[in-house]
This record gives C-alpha cells, sequence and structure tokens, in this order.
C-alpha cells in the first residue's frame, strides 16, 4: 500500500501533489500555444448545436456542481450566453423545462453518480445535446452523451475529490475558450492572453505545492479544534469558497459554509466571534477592494481571517491573522490556483483531528443509488 501511495501518507495527499501533472494531462493535446487554438473534438462535434442554443445547463453533484458553478461565471463572462448550473437531483425530478435547442454539460468524476445519469436519461430523451466531461473513460454517463471530453486525472482514490476537480476546472476552461471561439465573442487578444496563463497553471501549482506546505501545516494545527468555519469568496472563486467548505466538512469533521463573501451580511455574520476561523479567498480580481472591506467588517468582530492571497498583495496579508500566497494570474483562471492551499488546509486539520482523509465516514467516492 505505501508503493501505491508513492512515498505519501494518503492516497488524497499523494492526489493534491499530482495536481501539476494531471492539470498538464488535461491540457496536453487541447491546448496548443504555438497555434494558439484550442482542440476540443467533443466541442466541434456539437459545434452546430452550440451556435442554436440559447442556453446551456450544467448538470452535476457534489464537487463536480463546484467544477460546474465555476463554468458558469467563465462561460457566461467569454461566451455571452446564459447558463443554468442544475444539482442532477433536484433536476430530475422537477420536470424542469428542455427543448432540442438545450445543450447540457454533464460534470461527473466517476460517471456513475445515479442522479446525474438518470438526469441526462430524461433531457436526452427530450432531444437535448448532451456533452460528458467525465473522468472515467467508459463510464455510464460517457457512454449516454452524445459528445464529450475526458479529464485525464488517471485514478482518484481518495474520496474527497481534489486532482480530479482541478482537472474539470482546466477542461472547463478549454471548453468555454472553445465556444467563445466558435461565438466569436472574445477578442484574440483576450484569447491569447488566457490561453498562456492556463498554459502555466501547472508549474503555478508546484510553486504552491513547493512553497506553501509548512506555512498551511501550522495553520492548520492553529485552527484545528474549530467547531465551525466560513469560507467566503466572490465572483470566479464563490464557487472556491463553497469547494473549500465542502473539503473540510467531508475531511475534518468541522462544520464549515460557504458563501459569497457580501452575502454574509445576510446571515452568517450573526456567527462571527473570536473562535470563528474565516477564510477569504481574496485573490486579485477586477473588484478586490469589495473582498478587503468584507475582510475589514469580520476583523471589526473579532473574527479570525485566514486569506488566500495574490503574491504581492501587502494589503489583504496585513488584514488577516494568517494568510497563505499564491502566485498571481489572470482572475478568470485563479479558482485552479486558489483550491489547492484549501485542498491542503483540509488534509492537514483533518490528519490533526484523526480522521481518516482518504475514507471519511458515511461518504462513498461515488454514488450509485439515490
Ligand atoms: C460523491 C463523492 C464526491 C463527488 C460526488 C459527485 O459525493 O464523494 O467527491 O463530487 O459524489 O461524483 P461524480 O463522480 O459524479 O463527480
Amino acid at each position: 500500500a505505501a508503493i501505491e501511495k508513492g512515498g505519501f501518507d494518503h492516497f488524497m495527499l499523494k492526489e493534491i501533489f499530482e495536481q501539476p501533472k494531471t492539470i498538464f494531462d488535461s491540457l496536453r493535446g487541447r491546448l496548443d500555444l504555438d497555434k494558439s487554438s484550442v482542440t476540443l473534438s467533443g466541442i466541434e462535434a456539437i459545434e452546430d448545436k452550440i451556435k442554436q442554443a440559447r442556453r446551456i445547463i450544467i448538470v452535476a453533484c457534489g464537487t463536480s456542481w463546484h467544477a460546474g458553478l465555476m463554468a458558469e461565471y467563465v462561460i457566461e463572462e467569454l461566451c455571452r450566453i446564459n447558463v443554468e448550473v442544475e444539482y442532477a437531483s433536484e433536476f430530475r425530478y422537477r420536470n424542469p423545462i428542455i427543448t432540442k435547442e438545450d445543450v447540457i454539460i454533464a460534470i461527473s468524476q466517476s460517471g456513475e453518480t445515479a442522479d446525474t445519469l438518470v438526469a441526462l436519461e430524461n433531457a436526452k430523451e427530450q432531444g437535448a445535446t448532451i456533452f460528458g466531461l467525465v473522468n472515467v473513460v467508459g463510464s455510464s454517463i460517457a457512454r449516454i452523451s452524445h459528445a464529450g471530453a475526458y479529464t485525464h486525472a488517471g485514478p482518484e482514490i481518495g474520496v474527497a475529490s481534489t486532482k480530479a476537480y482541478t482537472a474539470q476546472l482546466a477542461v472547463l476552461q478549454l471548453i468555454a475558450l472553445k465556444i467563445a471561439k466558435i461565438k466569436g465573442t472574445i477578442s484574440d487578444e483576450r484569447f491569447n492572453t488566457l490561453l498562456l496563463d492556463l498554459a502555466e497553471v501547472p508549474e503555478k501549482v508546484d510553486f504552491i505545492l513547493n512553497n506553501q506546505v509548512e506555512n498551511i501545516q501550522r495553520i492548520a494545527s492553529k485552527y484545528s479544534g474549530a467547531q465551525d468555519a466560513l469560507f467566503l469568496g466572490r465572483g470566479f472563486n464563490f464557487p472556491t469558497a463553497l469547494e473549500g467548505a465542502l473539503k473540510l466538512k467531508e475531511i475534518s469533521y468541522i462544520h464549515a459554509e460557504g458563501y459569497p463573501a457580501a452575502e454574509m451580511k445576510h446571515g452568517p455574520i450573526a456567527l462571527v466571534d473570536e473562535n470563528l476561523p474565516v477564510i477569504f479567498v481574496a485573490t486579485k480580481d477586477s473588484y478586490h477592494d469589495k473582498i478587503i472591506s468584507n475582510m475589514q467588517e469580520i476583523k471589526a468582530r473579532k473574527g479570525k481571517v485566514i486569506a488566500i492571497v495574490s503574491e504581492g498583495d501587502e494589503i489583504a496579508s496585513s488584514l488577516a491573522d494568517d494568510f497563505i500566497v499564491v502566485p498571481n494570474c489572470n482572475e478568470v483562471i485563479a479558482p485552479l490556483l486558489a483550491v489547492i492551499p484549501l485542498q491542503l488546509l483540509s488534509y492537514y486539520i483533518g490528519i490533526e483531528r484523526g480522521v481518516d482523509v482518504d475514507k471519511p465516514r458515511n461518504l462513498a467516492k461515488s454514488v450509485t443509488v439515490e
């Protein structure tokens, strides 16, 4: 078993450290800097459907749903098409309005999640076009899709998803860029900038893994006794906050909630006291000053602020009790970097609390029953 884990104590840690490679694999053969192009045969196969579509519906569960939520922000921004993100379990039962013009993107690591599979079968019967973004080759969802793309993250053993999530994010970025090209909604300049930034993600993830682990271990032991935690983010990183909270819940059993940073004024702020760690995903973006004022609001109520900050951001790091630095990048791509410290923080807090992080209680790797 030690050999299978490649020298790491757990599959989860091994999979976190594999991410520079798995993200690279998910981009390989698709992102071409020399030709400044994105090749995705699955999207090309349904190009006409995408041109006609008035909306894209994303269907998923769990961590894959968070990847879908990030895709909503990115696709709407770059492709100017309406995107709805649906929990498969809700979508399948509420008699959704589906037409032949609808394009559905299904996201699933296992390709076997029962709710997602049945939701797709129903939508397919009603004439929708199904695009599957799946990790497990030949899985049920891959087979019922009209077209698709594999995430190429390799087998994921840890129950809490890590490398499959970042591979989903990477391919969803490519999908957004490809659709934007098809629809002519992106300038060459922006396309090329994003392509270059995306290509740099693997080495930037590597930088985080090489430079922040001791810092994160220290922060994990400082806060491992917490009863609750709040994760806040805005815009492209709002889904990152949700994913950070889910990860912590799954493998530390600490109650955690993710919220849009400004929305915390409408409820969660009532929980803030000197014992509550509030984790801000505060990487640089076009409305960075907004999240800075949200941090000040938490500090004013004596909450403990842990911030994920961009390199060189003195303002955010000086406001925080503890901070974790990630390299600078385009705000559209930031979710790929910002989630890495959150995965590590959850892992080390889970370890401090003695949780079997690879197999947390009550959870299953793939949920093949309702
Ligand atoms: C389970 C797993 C999660 C996963 C979710 C959806 O809850 O524990 O890690 O995100 O199912 O699974 P899928 O295979 O469809 O992505």
